[in-house]
């Protein structure tokens, strides 16, 4: 596989003073990069969703801390900014933990190393951009030999390239599948109400020379009961200590169907979306946005009767996991094994 190619896709472009990121809100039909040289800039990105998808979000969040020392290093109350800049990103978004943990690992390096921050925070942001794109890239490997063969799948949501610093998460196992001409379907839902699927995922793929067959979010079941697909495979934004997964809203309703239908379902996910702290997915803070994702306009006014709920995220007990595939190997059945093996 040629460098080319595992990065035919970039959701950001860091240029040593200014971050660049492929606002997401637009494909697939412009492919924009916005510019930004501060973090509160940063912080609204991550917010508004320009950049997204969990891996993403804390990659983008380091550039963010280094645009905050290049802009107020070395005025006297650089160090204070630069905290209330972390802030800020750290309120852009709740639910994905690879956001706090790349913030903790740039609070790190930054108590190190306060006579030379900028140095010392580009090199981390770096650091935590690049092995995200080798964790996926080995987890490609993982997943595709757990599958051990050919393979009709569905994903759910964009775990890609677009959602990481590359190659993407399942995304990573789809392409590695590919690779090894083994993937013999792939099948897209649309993942309302957003439609990361219907305007991420198939597109990236495409971009690859993948095909993929988009489905309505409520044909999964359908197609389960078809037989058309062996394996489910979706990212996540966290992991608790009990295997609980947290990710995008519809990923649950799909484990529940496979269990159904005889249907495996693997979850690739980087170290950086595991939170041992937390012992269940009970805890997990479960993004809620704006009902103007949701609603027809003519329900947005102040007295309207419709409202709307919109939880982004849900959460997948362990035991309907059929694997959790990480850079640091794989838990089988994280429901009765746990995945304490993955700590380290
Ligand atoms: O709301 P989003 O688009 O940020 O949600 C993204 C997801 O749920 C992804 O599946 C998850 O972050 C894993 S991305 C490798």
């Amino acid at each position: 596989m040629t460098q080319a190619k595992q990065l035919s896709v970039q959701a950001l472009q860091w240029s040593g003073h200014s971050l660049k990121v492929l606002d997401q809100r637009l494909l697939p039909q412009q492919i924009c990069y916005d510019e930004y040289q501060d973090a509160e800039g940063v912080a609204e990105a991550i917010r508004s969703m320009r950049v997204r998808g969990a891996p993403a979000i804390g990659i983008a969040a380091a550039y963010g801390v280094v645009l905050s020392a290049i802009q107020h290093y070395p005025n006297p109350d650089w160090h204070t900014a630069v905290k209330i800049d972390i802030d800020h990103l750290a309120a852009s978004r709740p639910t994905a933990v690879n956001l706090f943990w790349a913030l903790d690992r740039m609070r790190e390096a930054l108590a190190l190393n306060p006579d030379q921050p900028i140095a010392a925070l580009t090199k981390t942001a770096q650091q935590i951009h690049s092995d995200d794109l080798a964790a996926n890239l080995a987890m490609g490997e993982h997943g595709a030999d757990i599958i051990g063969g050919n393979a009709a799948v569905l994903t759910h949501c964009n775990a890609g390239a677009l959602a990481t610093g590359g190659y993407g998460t399942a995304l990573g196992v789809i392409r590695s599948l590919h690779h090894r001409g083994q993937l013999t379907k792939v099948y897209a839902d649309e993942t309302r109400p957003w439609l990361q699927g219907a305007r991420l995922t198939v597109w990236e793929l495409a971009q690859d020379g993948i095909p993929a067959t988009l489905i309505a979010d409520s044909a999964a079941a359908w197609l389960m009961k078809s037989g058309k697909i062996d394996w489910i495979i979706v990212g996540a934004d966290r992991i608790t200590a009990n295997g609980d997964v947290a990710n995008k809203i519809g990923t649950y309703s799909l484990a529940v169907l496979a269990k159904q239908h005889g249907v495996k379902v693997m979850v690739a996910a980087p170290s950086s979306t595991f939170d041992f702290a937390m012992p269940t997915g009970d805890h997990i803070e479960i993004e809620q946005r704006t009902a103007k994702e949701l609603l027809p306009e003519c329900y947005l006014e102040a007295n309207s009767l419709v409202t709307a709920w919109n939880p982004v995220f849900d959460v997948t007990p362990a035991e309907l996991i059929t694997a959790i595939v990480t850079e640091r190997g794989v838990v089988l059945n994280p429901g009765q094994n746990g995945v304490k093996s993955l700590m380290s």
